[in-house]
């Protein structure tokens, strides 16, 4: 049997050859009044998930525009995640059937630029469900490494949504 002191080059030579494990570069768009606050209770429930993502807290998430998650690509996400109230829970009554419409057009303006859509998700997510944005982060997480990086990340944009 070995010791802890001659095993320790061989356990360092292992690391050396192992791959370092690749993390996708997550950004979130969370809405002040049920996503964020669903994140903030998965802090406060000390949820064990995974960290690689930005969150970015809008007032609405119909509120969400095209070219923040373009820029978001542009700047290096990997993947995009956009959340809001569940349907019917909007604080600003239709502001989630908003996010649906302006997820649909980001959707294709992807296909255009040659990008999976599985790089992009749309969920809601109440100011209780903490255990269940956890979840939606681990998978949107997996989904996206599964995908490897993205190739447009870093690269200017040739396409714009501004009027
Ligand atoms: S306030 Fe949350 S989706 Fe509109």
């Amino acid at each position: 049997m070995m010791t802890a002191l001659e095993q320790a080059p061989q356990v360092n030579a292992m690391r050396a050859k192992a791959p370092a494990a690749w993390n996708p570069r997550l950004v979130v768009f969370a809405c002040n009044w049920c996503s964020y606050a669903g994140a903030d209770t998965a802090g406060v429930s000390r949820i064990q998930y995974q960290p690689h993502f930005r969150i970015i807290r809008v007032m609405c998430s119909g509120r969400i525009q095209p070219d923040f998650v373009l820029r978001a690509f542009e700047k290096g996400a990997d993947g995009v995640l956009l959340s809001g109230c569940h349907i019917g829970d909007c604080h600003y009554v239709f502001g989630n059937h908003r996010a649906l419409e302006q997820f649909e057009k980001i959707k294709s303006v992807l296909r255009l630029l040659g990008l999976e859509e599985a790089r992009l998700r749309l969920e809601w997510i109440s100011a209780a469900e903490g255990p269940r944005f956890a979840q939606v982060i681990d998978e949107f997480t997996e989904q996206v490494r599964r995908l490897g990086p993205s190739p447009v990340a870093g690269k200017p944009r040739t396409t714009s949504l501004q009027p």
